[in-house]
């Protein structure tokens, strides 16, 4: 089987880390014979804008589509180009165009990393990410120039939108251990989240193996810090998830190893795996940057193309490496991005 895969290193330690990530999946695919990645990298970043002028050819997205995954970096530098231009120019781009509406995220404790937790027992958990309509929409304005300005943001919730990341949670958790829990607010916002709830249920009712509970987004927020450990599969809307997200990243102890995913759910187009953290210009070039996250992400796309053993693999040869504490600097080791990669591949070759 052979895996087409776009690559898009992007910017800063982006073009670090995903040459690693890239030894790594190469490196699984030799001890797991009938397997093969080819990979066509795309040089689109904020130098390519500098030279062009555009951060990628007009037909870009024409040349992205027939592969069968995206593997992205980082996008952004600010030193040279303005976000909104670099983000939305390419990585937003991709995101709407290829109706990538599913945003999934884990957050797991990996051994022998300290989090930052007061508290901190094993979690294991995904957010599921509404991304694509929600309270990220286009629709508002801002009236009277004076003392009586008025600036109005409208959140949108359709059904079909709102169904999909619920059944993908549902999906996944049983797979999992088979527990949803849904991110709401229907005690202060009266119509979306009223909404929310009522389809939650519906959906929930085709899946009666399956725990749900529904958790008011701010106590979530909380009980994210103080109990992780709870939660399996999280179903969220765009804002509430994307702040749900950070939060995961940030109990796993850094950013730099918070891996996810925008999914196209329908199939028409390729889904695009990319880590949580951005460009990092303060330590590029330096060996410093963290390739567990680019190569986390490796393992969501190997779960993805139906290869979960072979994810749950190279999650197991990541876990080795950290318990053993070859780890980066951002997790208070001395390690640089090419002995960590180095170590997971002898481990990923050893078993
Ligand atoms: P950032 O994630 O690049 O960096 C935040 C902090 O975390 C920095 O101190 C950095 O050194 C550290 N860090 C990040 N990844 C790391 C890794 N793998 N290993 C070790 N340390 C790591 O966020 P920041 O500084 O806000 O953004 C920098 C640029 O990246 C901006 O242009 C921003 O727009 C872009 N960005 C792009 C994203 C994407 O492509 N999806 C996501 C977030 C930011
Ligand atoms: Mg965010």
């Amino acid at each position: 089987k052979c895996i087409n895969i776009a690559s898009i290193p992007g910017d800063g330690i982006g073009r670090e880390v995903v040459p690693q990530a890239e030894r790594v999946l190469k490196a699984v695919a030799e001890v797991h014979g009938g397997l093969d990645f080819q990979f066509r990298s795309f040089p689109w970043s904020c130098e390519y804008y500098l030279e062009h002028g555009v951060m990628m050819p007009e037909d870009g997205l024409e040349q992205l589509k027939p592969h069968d995954a995206i593997f992205l970096g980082a996008v952004g530098n600010q030193h040279l180009v303005p976000d909104h231009i670099s983000l939305w120019g390419l990585l937003i781009q991709i995101r709407r165009e290829f109706e990538q509406s599913i945003n999934m995220r884990p957050a797991k404790q990996l051994a022998g990393i300290q989090s930052p937790l007061l508290n901190p027992k094993d979690f294991d958990l995904v957010v599921i990410r509404e991304n694509s309509e929600g309270e990220y929409s286009s629709i508002g304005g801002r009236i009277h120039q004076n003392e009586d300005e008025v600036a109005i943001q409208n959140a949108v919730f359709t059904r079909k939108g709102t169904e999909r990341p619920m059944r993908y949670a549902f999906e996944l958790a049983a797979k999992r251990r088979g527990h949803v829990t849904s991110a709401t607010k229907s005690n202060g916002i009266v119509y979306s989240m009223p909404f929310w709830d009522q389809v939650f249920e519906e959906v929930s009712q085709e899946y009666p193996s399956i725990k749900t509970d529904s958790q008011h987004i701010d106590a979530l927020a909380a009980f994210f810090v103080t109990k992780p450990a709870a939660f399996d599969v999280i179903v969220a809307s765009n804002l509430f998830g994307d702040i749900l997200t950070d939060i995961g990243a940030a109990i796993m102890g850094s950013i730099g190893i918070a891996p996810a995913a925008n999914i196209n759910v329908n199939g028409k187009y390729p889904s695009m795996f990319e880590p949580v953290h951005g460009s990092a210009p303060d330590i590029v070039g330096k060996g410093l940057a963290n390739p567990i996250g680019q190569i986390w992400t490796a393992k969501m796309m190997l779960d993805h193309f139906g290869e979960a053993e072979l994810g749950t693999y190279l999650l197991d040869a990541i876990e080795s490496v950290t318990a053993k504490g070859i780890v980066t600097a951002d997790l208070g080791g001395s390690y640089s991005t090419e002995d960590v990669t180095n170590a997971i591949i002898e481990e990923v070759k050893r078993k």
